[in-house]
């Protein structure tokens, strides 16, 4: 099996279901209140438990009932959460509005994933021992570099989640195999809009890049090899939260199994699809066999 480690985030998300978002000064009524387990790092844990890999997860939790909560959340979808500590004070939340059309605006208090800004003791030997090192970037940046470097001595591939989006110091990219951003991160770190042109550019500085488009599927460009461009399946949107983060969960699966790229890349798609079709981030992520009952080549 796919051995997988995710250094990053954990947060509740606390979800406001509405027919529009409100703008600034307005007030909305909603339709329904829910607590979901969220977090970059939570999500792309979960993600790859449920498609197929050993997951280990670190990072920090409070020690409050939301962090009670995550943690056990976690270990129900089977992500080890022995490298996941307990800190004073509260949990990260997410604080989320969903419209109609699955669209969301999302603020978040980084409260435990703040005291992670260095990796711990053991943290280096449960790395080493993975195939890939997933990143995000909800957690201080410090801990991130560390993570990378760490994975990229023992030879574990990196890939990293460039969200949300802000500068990205030059050793961590020297540290990264793969960048996973979304159109916007891809822009904001590039100053391209155009996906395609943002994907070469971004190229200079890593050795591959898959741009997640939603709806539109992704792009692929690598060093020395032609761009590829694979589409998403069709379906209707109820709550996208967290799609990105199950594309890139699953897309480390898939690769980890050394299923060819364009391959992988249908395959993650697959599993986004489907996670958009339901409400929350981690609750919607699919398992294994959902998605291979929804792919096709
Ligand atoms: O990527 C989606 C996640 O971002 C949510 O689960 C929320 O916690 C925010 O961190
Ligand atoms: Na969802």
């Amino acid at each position: 099996m796919t051995h997988i480690v995710v250094l990053g985030s954990t947060n509740m998300d606390l979800v406001a279901y509405v027919e529009k978002a409100p703008q600034r000064g307005e007030t909305a009524t909603g339709r329904e209140f829910r607590t979901i387990p969220g977090g970059k790092g939570a999500n792309q844990a979960v993600a790859a438990a449920r498609a197929g890999a050993t997951v280990s997860v670190i990072g920090a939790v409070g020690n409050d009932a939301f962090g009670t909560r995550l943690r056990s959340t976690l270990e129900l979808s089977g992500v080890n959460t022995d490298h996941l500590r307990t800190t004073e004070g509260p949990s990260g939340t997410a604080h989320i509005v969903v419209d109609d059309e699955g669209g969301n605006a999302i603020v978040v208090i980084p409260g435990a994933n703040g005291t992670v800004d260095h990796l711990a003791p053991g943290d280096e030997g449960l790395i080493a021992a993975a195939d890939a090192l997933l990143l995000q970037l909800e957690i201080p940046l410090p801990a991130v570099v560390a993570g990378a470097r760490t994975a990229r001595a023992h030879g574990v591939r990196t890939v990293l989640t460039p969200a949300p989006a802000q500068p990205l110091p030059p050793e961590l990219l020297a540290a990264t195999d793969l960048l996973v951003p979304n159109e916007h991160e891809a822009a904001a770190l590039t100053g391209i809009t155009d996906p395609q042109g943002a994907a070469t550019a971004l190229l200079d500085r890593v050795p591959a890049v898959v741009v997640t488009l939603g709806a539109a599927g992704s792009l692929y460009a690598a060093r020395g090899s032609e761009p590829l461009s694979v589409p998403a399946p069709r379906v209707t949107a109820v709550d996208s939260t967290g799609a990105g983060d199950t594309f890139v969960g699953a897309l480390a699966v898939a690769l980890g199994e050394e299923r060819p790229m364009p391959e992988a890349l249908a395959w993650a798609a697959t599993a986004a699809a489907l996670s958009v079709q339901r409400e929350g981030a981690s609750a919607s992520m699919p398992y294994r066999s959902e998605i291979e009952a929804r792919f096709t080549v």
